[in-house]
């Protein structure tokens, strides 16, 4: 660092990452998550594999890592809730604080999100139990769709579960996030991709891999449609937690030395490299067994269990892979709910604790419009389908691309060259240039393209 920063540093509220890598494994903890192995396998499967899966990874790269760098330096530069740090920093760089909106519409999103998130964490939660009991033992395709057409069409079941996953999201973030979080991450999350690798030995072998390569890597560009298109670039902000201000939250309490452009490469890859494990695994064990890649939100759990039920040792293994599995959502989850409770902490000066269960609490109940959405209101559908069906589109389509757009055009056109550069790079390298230019064009231009596209504008 300079020995004359440019401007005062602020510090954070909530405290600071002890290291660069708590940090790292915190971003990477929310980023990792259901959006890797439960939503990435069904939306690829839904809309054509190949060039789908292309498009989502420019995405990732030409989009979401640029997005991600922007909430990074934000955050980290106005070191409070998105709210505030939107406010104050649009107030420094452009004499208003109406940007705070970005911030409030983002919490939003993350509330409507935990919503439906919590809803599928709990049926991960409830096939620990089921794995470990031997319920998936020898069974077929068709009784692997029973078993899973038995929790998700008991509301009583799936609400159970729902509940007791919020439960322990709101008891991690009343206590501060910083706790407990990165030990759980460093030792669960290698812990995951170990469990991943070893199902992707099964899947090479037992499963018809060959198939699954050509699904998911040979583009066949005529089956992605403009709808595909909007679904790959929401995907690309939901799975890497950009677009909201999670990021940018966990970015305030990052200490100044450390370097924004790595720190987001490497959490990028690695998510990236989990989303792709997850359909290797996956999509050999669908096309084996003739299930249809396109079968929707059970599409995990109703390919998953067939190879556990065949495999030596399959109650370990699946009971130790749904456990994983759960608390890669649960640090999700608590980066879903955070930005809400540090704001509702500064804004309304009460204590972590009631913010977080007064805000959980309200999670919990919009949470069963997601529940019944798999059972009792099943048949009320409207627009994209059923409420969850609604709640996901709305949120990772269209909210998370808008905010993501706001976000990136805020640090590309209303930010100083000074201001970006003190934080990304003082020198203003060749890395920070080429941020600069993903941030000022490719980024915002090619989000509204691809929304213009899917309202079939051009
Ligand atoms: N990225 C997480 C996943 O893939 C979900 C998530 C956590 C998220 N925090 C977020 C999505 C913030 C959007 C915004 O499962």
């Amino acid at each position: 660092m300079d020995a004359d920063p440019p401007t005062e540093r602020r510090i954070s509220l909530h405290g600071e990452w002890s290291s660069r890598f708590a940090f790292i494994l915190a971003v990477a903890g929310s980023a990792v998550g259901l959006g890797n192995v439960w939503k990435f396998p069904y939306i690829a499967g839904e809309n054509g594999g190949g060039a789908f899966v292309l498009f989502y990874l420019l995405c990732v790269s030409l989009i979401g890592l640029p997005i991600m760098m922007a909430e990074i330096l934000i955050g980290r530069r106005g070191r409070r809730n998105p709210v505030a740090t939107m406010g104050l920093i649009g107030d420094e760089e452009s004499g208003t604080s109406k940007w705070a909106i970005v911030g409030i519409v983002g919490i939003g999103a993350g509330i409507l999100i935990l919503s439906y998130y919590s809803v599928i964490a709990g049926w991960a939660f409830a096939y620990v139990w089921k794995g470990i009991s031997g319920s998936f033992s020898g069974l077929d395709a068709d009784a692997v769709g029973t078993l899973f057409g038995g929790l998700a069409g008991s509301a009583l079941a799936t609400g159970t579960w729902h509940t007791v996953f919020m439960v322990m999201t709101v008891a991690v973030v009343a206590k501060g996030v910083e706790r407990g979080l990165e030990k759980a991450v460093r030792v669960l999350m290698p812990a995951l991709i170990a469990l991943l690798f070893v199902l992707l030995g099964y899947s090479m072998v037992a499963g018809d891999f060959a198939g699954a390569v050509e699904f998911m890597f040979a583009p066949r560009f005529s089956e992605l449609t403009r709808d595909g298109a909007l679904i790959a670039l929401g995907h690309a902000f939901f799975t890497l937690s950009v677009g909201m201000g999670a990021v940018m939250a966990y970015g305030a309490y990052l200490p100044d030395e450390h370097s924004i452009g790595k720190t987001s490469m490497a959490i990028v890859a690695a998510d990236t490299g989990i989303a792709m494990l997850a359909g290797l695994v996956i999509f050999p064990i669908v096309f084996a067994n003739g299930l249809d890649p396109a079968t929707g939100p059970g599409l995990v759990f109703q390919s998953l269990p067939l190879a556990f039920g065949q495999m030596p040792g399959g109650q370990i293994v699946a009971g130790g892979f749904f456990l994983l599995l759960t608390f890669a959502a649960w640090t999700s989850a608590i980066s879903l709910m955070e930005p809400g409770v540090a704001w509702l902490i500064e804004t309304l000066r009460v204590g972590r604790l009631v913010a977080a269960w007064a805000l959980g609490l309200s999670i919990w109940l919009l949470g069963f419009l997601s529940v019944f959405s798999f059972n009792v209101l099943s048949d009320v559908t409207f627009l994209r389908g059923t409420f969850f069906d609604n709640l996901d589109y709305l949120t990772a389509n269209i909210m998370l691309p808008l905010g993501g757009l706001a976000i990136v055009v805020f640090a590309g056109w209303i930010m100083s060259q000074n201001s970006t550069a003190d934080e990304i790079d003082p020198g203003a390298g060749s890395s920070y240039r080429a941020w600069r230019f993903l941030a000022r064009y490719i980024a915002p231009i090619a989000v509204i393209l691809i929304f213009l596209n899917a309202i079939g504008l051009f």
